[in-house]
């Protein structure tokens, strides 16, 4: 069982998104998959709730309220939408188990200082150190050819956290996010927007 925990102390940079669309991503390959809240709005869970019947099927864990149970199976993946920060001891917890730690971040000076901040106090921590998790980055809500998204990549870069993928900044997430679904989802989306989430989803499987 892998666990890919997404998270940042930026509010509002697309955890729940990421958490989505990647465990529809992987329930649509047929892996087993289960999504755990971890979140108190528990955004997750609501996706979830409206999830059309007939779709690939997604578990849902819910770890809003402080417990993290593990499903009873070897194979799968959860895709664990995270708290808003690492203060709490049970953020730690998440970290100290997770396999994966995916991190979004949008092109803004205000969430870069934020998020730098974030990813230091992440690779402090005993599992980063120890390079039992890996740490991966990912610009998302990205418009081409503005010059944000260049400061964006330099500074993770320079910061020695390249950024892994870009994911454009689409209605189409908004949209699927109202009813259940994602981009992986029938009908699929254009090939040019899978193809942002191919190198994310190759680093997980
Ligand atoms: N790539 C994108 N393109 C367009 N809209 C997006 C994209 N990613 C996220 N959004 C929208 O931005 C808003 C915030 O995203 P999301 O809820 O995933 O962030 P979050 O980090 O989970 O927020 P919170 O901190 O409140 O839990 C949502 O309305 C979502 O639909
Ligand atoms: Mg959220």
């Amino acid at each position: 069982m892998r666990r890919i925990l997404i998270v940042n102390s930026k509010g509002g940079c697309g955890k729940t998104t990421f958490a989505t669309t990647l465990a529809a991503a992987f329930a649509a390959k047929g892996k087993r998959v289960f999504l755990a809240d971890a979140d108190r709005q528990r955004s997750s869970l609501a996706w979830l709730k409206r999830r059309p019947q007939g779709l690939p099927p997604i578990h849902a864990l819910d770890w809003s309220k402080g417990d993290h149970e593990m499903p009873d199976v070897s194979q799968g993946f959860i895709f664990i939408d995270g708290p808003g920060g690492l203060r709490g001891e049970r953020a730690k917890d998440l970290v100290a188990e997770a396999d994966d730690i995916v991190v979004p971040i949008m092109p803004s000076a205000f969430d870069w200082d934020a998020t730098v901040a974030f990813l230091r106090r992440l690779s402090e921590m005993k599992r980063i150190r120890k390079g039992k998790a890996e740490i991966l980055v990912v610009a998302n809500r990205v418009r081409r050819g503005r010059a944000d998204l260049a400061q964006l990549q330099q500074q993770a870069q320079d910061a020695g956290y390249p950024l892994l993928t870009e994911i454009a900044d689409r209605v189409a997430y908004a949209r699927h996010a109202a009813s259940g679904s994602s981009v992986f989802d029938p009908p699929a989306a254009s090939a040019d927007v899978l193809a942002q989430w191919h190198p994310l989803i190759q680093a997980l499987d």
